[in-house]
This record gives structure tokens, sequence and C-alpha cells, in this order.
């Protein structure tokens, strides 16, 4: 008999959570105007809110805590970061930053401004938000592969080497600070981008005179799927895969709280060190000195580790493959999910599930809210709420995709929970048809506005 596929770590401490009545779900989301984000964790049973900084960390990064050195400047402990950041990305500055938001704060403050034009593969809200926060535009030049979730290809991820010339024609060198490859794509479905792709942006760019700078929170599973997928990348090891994306880049963004495991930080790498002191100064004002940036000592040892880690084929394989498991388990159900399956969580296709709700009311909103009130399992709404409002005609943006997002933090929940998950949401598909109304808005903040606005049930 083939042996079966098993986890690659075992499990040393738990942590409870309870399960609820649907009653009472009736309650707690009512009282939290049907917005996930004002739950409370312990209204929910299996929390796919997302997978940053939800994660397990493993018994070596917890004794790396122990190990921290919380000396203001110079601690051993940003050493042992700065070289584990150069041994994985070959990026030989850095500065840490409390998450990854932060890195693009300091980072866009040191390289965007107003009018600029930042063309990407479906900019992350957060990134989003930092450049039209400073008046420039992020234009999606994702390949339009992405946008049928029916269809199948390896690299959804992907930059549209047309659309991407097209902007560096359309507008001069100095209004382009940078194209953003974000590995790898979360707003997309959690797709990766081809390091053939990622080669030819390169070059584009370099031709044009434009940087290139990595959104590389999922960098690690960014590199699994190329060598999964990638012919020529099937015998080289992760860290590899990981040092050649790396080397087409001249900085990158790092949310850690994902694939470097940690439930906190985040940094920037640099390859030259001009640009590396132009944003020093906007670390020491936003963050902290440049050789803690937000972080504590004992966090930056626990992250360094987390980088190895996170970069293990083993953990990888275990990891993507849970994801597989919950897609899997929906896709033979017929739910309509984001196909292939990305890295760090499945994508439910709401306006195939809902197709009779209009889109005024926020297809995947309520369908989130559903598999709630099913299931105390909490998702996330990736579509018209998080797309916020067109900052100058102020009117809803309807994105091509409405989607509610299954995140799966790290080395946490287990394939029961999966099961779990599934049989919630395959319920809800089977009385869809009831489901006749949706929401509208009665209370929202002028941007990023998903994670506090207030909803009603029409
Ligand atoms: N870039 C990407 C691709 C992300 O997915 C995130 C965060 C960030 C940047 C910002 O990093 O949260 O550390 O400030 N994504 C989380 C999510 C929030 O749920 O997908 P952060």
């Amino acid at each position: 008999m083939e042996l079966p596929f098993a986890e690659s770590y075992k499990i040393k401490m738990v942590e409870p959570v309870q399960r609820s009545h649907r009653h009472e779900r009736e309650q707690w989301i009512k009282e939290a105007h049907y917005n996930l984000f004002n739950l409370r964790s312990n209204q929910v049973f299996v929390d796919l809110l997302t997978d940053s900084g939800t994660g397990a960390m493993s018994d070596r990064q917890w004794s790396e805590m122990m190990l921290g050195d919380e000396s203001y400047a110079g601690a051993s402990s940003y050493f042992k970061m700065k070289n584990a950041i150069a041994d994985i990305t070959g990026f030989e500055f850095f500065l840490p930053t409390h998450q990854g938001r932060a890195a693009e704060n300091v980072l866009f403050s040191a390289m965007v401004k107003e009018g600029d034009m930042v063309p990407g593969n479906s900019h992350f809200d957060t990134t989003k938000g930092h450049i039209e926060f400073r008046k420039a535009t992020a234009v999606d030049c994702t390949i339009d592969e992405a946008f049928d979730t029916t269809l199948d290809h390896p690299f959804k991820g992907n930059i549209d080497l047309e659309k991407l010339e097209n902007v560096y024609k359309k507008y001069p060198a100095e209004k382009i600070p940078m194209v953003i490859i974000t590995i790898t794509c979360n707003t997309s479905g959690g797709q990766p981008v081809s390091m053939q792709n990622i080669r030819e942006v390169s070059e584009l760019s370099r031709r044009y005179g434009v940087k290139v700078v990595f959104d590389s929170a999922r960098f690690a599973e960014n590199a699994y799927f190329i060598k999964i997928r990638e012919v020529a990348y099937a015998d080289k090891s992760i860290r590899e895969i990981v040092r050649e994306m790396f080397s087409y880049g001249d900085a990158m963004t790092m949310s850690s709280k994902k694939d470097a495991i940690v439930n906190m930080g985040g940094f920037i790498g640099f390859r030259e060190e001009e640009l590396f002191q132009k944003a020093s100064v906007f670390n020491i004002m936003f963050e902290g000195f440049i050789t803690y940036g937000g972080m504590s000592g004992r966090d930056m040892n626990a992250l360094a580790q987390g980088l190895y880690e996170g970069t293990e084929f083993d953990y990888l394989e275990t990891r993507i493959s849970q994801v597989g498991y919950l897609g899997k388990l929906l896709k033979d159900a017929g739910v309509p999910v984001q196909f292939p399956f990305g890295g760090h969580a499945i994508f439910v296709d709401a306006k195939r599930f809902l197709p009779h709700l209009p889109k005024e009311q926020y297809i995947a909103q309520s369908l989130a809210v559903e598999l709630y009130l099913e299931g105390g399992v909490r998702g996330v709404e990736i579509g018209t709420i998080m797309a916020d409002r067109d900052p100058v005609t102020r009117e809803n943006r309807y994105p091509n995709l409405e989607m509610v997002r299954l995140a799966i933090p790290r080395r946490t929940y287990t394939n029961n929970h999966m099961a779990y998950v599934a049989a919630s949401l395959i319920n809800v598909w089977e009385r869809r048809s009831e489901i006749k109304t949706g929401f509208r808005i009665v209370k929202e903040a002028p941007i990023l506005r998903h994670f506090t606005v207030g909803l009603e049930k029409i």
C-alpha cells in the first residue's frame, strides 16, 4: 500500500476552541453589525479570517524567544534577523518594521509621490491604500486568466507584459517609481507568479528604468508552486528558488506574519544602500530605530528562525496540501471555488454561489455571513466592500471577482476542522436559493472601509 500523506510535525501545546448554537450566532453577528471583524474570537469556532499572524510557532521559535536581546541599538537579535534575511533572500540591507503595511508605509514614503503610477498584479488592499493615500494610482496588470475562477492556469498571479509595457509607454519613467510583484498574489486568490514571468517583468522594467519591488508576504508558498509547476525548477530546492526570485528585484516588503510564521513582524529588504539610507529616516520616524523598527528582540529572533522553517519543503507541502484538502472537499460537492487552489486560502466565487443577488447588496459579504451563521466559521469578504470607493468619483468599485476567502492559519487546525468547514459551506450551498437578500451599508470609513463597516440586512 502506498503510504498516505501526513503532517511534518506533531502537536505539543493546544488551545481550546468552543462551538456555539445558531441562535447565539444570530445575536452576535447582529451586534457586530454584520461585520465579521467585529466578532469576538470566542464567538468563532474555526477562524479563517486570515492566515496572517495566526499560525503556530514551533518549539525552536519559542526557544529563540527566550534568547531575544532587547537592547535598543545593535541587539544580537537584529543581526540574527539580518543574517537570516541575507541568507534566504539575498538582500544585504534591511529595515525591521512592525508588520507588512508598516514596511509599505516606510518604503513608499521614500519612493512614491503624488501623481505617480504604480503597476503590479492585483495590489493587496493595504498596498493600494498606501499608494492612494499618497495620491498615486495603483494599476492592475494581472493576466486576464486570473479573473476566470474556472480556468485551469498554473500561474494566475502572473503580470501581463503587454499591460505593463502600456503603462511604461504611456507615462514617463519618473512617474513610475516601481512595479510591485505580489508573491503569491493574495487578491487574485493566493495565486503564484512563475519564475519566467518574474524574470520577464524584471527585464522589461530594467529597459524602462523602473525598479522592481516584491510584496513578499507569501514568497515561500510562491517558491513551492514554482518547484511543483515550472518544469525547469523541479530539482531545485525551495531556498534556491527563493534566492533566484529575489535576485530579479531591487527591494522587497515583507509581512512576516505569513511565511516567516510569526504573530507579528515585518521588514524591508534593499539591494542598494542609497534607497536603504533614504528609507531609514522614515523608519526612525514611524517605526523605531533602524535596529529594531517596531519589533522586540525576541520577535526578531523568532522571525529569523521562522524564515528557515517557512522555506522547508516538507513544511510547505504539509501546508499547501491542507489548503488543497479543503478545496477538494468543496469542489467535489460542486461549490464554486477558485481553481487551481491557491497557497494560503480557498476562495469561494460568491457570484457563482449566489447568482441571483444584485452586486449592490454585497454578494460576498452576504455569503460570508451565511457561513458564519451555519457553522461559526469566519471567512472574509474580498469583494465590493474591500474594493472601497473610487478615490475620485466616490462611487462603489465593483471588482471582477466577488470572493469569500477561507484563509488557513499555518500549523493551527487539523483536517477535521477542514472537513467541518467544508460541511458548513456545503450546507449553505444546498440552501442557497433561500438566501434572497443581502446588505446595505450604514456606516463606513473613507479608506480601507471593510475593517470597520457597519451593515444592515435588506
Ligand atoms: N501584502 C500582502 C500580499 C498581504 O497579504 C498583506 C496582509 C500585507 C501586504 C500587509 O501586511 O498585515 O502585516 O500589515 N494580509 C493579511 C491578510 C492582512 O489577511 O491577507 P500586514
